[in-house]
């Protein structure tokens, strides 16, 4: 490929610019924190990012924990970007799901007591840090 200055543009090295999942470069940069957003960012509404070629949910619940969940909730797929901050963690907009900043679902409000006791449901959800006003994930 020719750039404007008729030099020749080399081609992308996939190893040191492609960072997705399984990728060298990818798996490389998953050893480190990496800054997702700042700490004042994180208020009454989480917040859809996208890190190293993956979307996450960010949000802070009304104890001030951070967590950091994979967007597409674990009982129908609907992105938990809608979802409502609450004391406990991230409820999701559609049927109410409950993740705290673990992953872990802690209410079902719309399921069976039967239901509920032998579901043992967890969103993927990714180590959280928050360092000199910035929040890694
Ligand atoms: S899709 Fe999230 S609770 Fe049903």
């Amino acid at each position: 490929m020719k750039s404007a200055y008729g030099w020749q543009t080399p081609a992308p090295d996939y190893e040191l610019t492609c960072v997705e999942p399984g990728s060298p470069m990818g798996e490389l940069m998953r050893r480190y924190w990496q800054p997702v957003c700042t700490s004042d960012e994180l208020r009454d509404l989480p917040r859809k990012e996208k890190l190293l070629c993956e979307e996450i949910v960010v949000f802070r619940d009304k104890k001030g924990r951070v967590g950091a969940l994979d967007p597409h909730c674990a009982h129908r797929g609907t992105s938990l970007e809608w979802g409502r901050i609450e004391e406990g963690g991230l409820r999701c907009c559609y049927h109410g799901w409950l993740y705290d900043t673990q992953g872990q679902c802690i209410d079902m409000p719309c399921e069976t007591e039967e239901f509920r006791t032998r579901l043992d449901v967890w969103q993927p959800a990714y180590p959280v840090m928050e360092y000199g006003g910035l929040v890694f994930v």
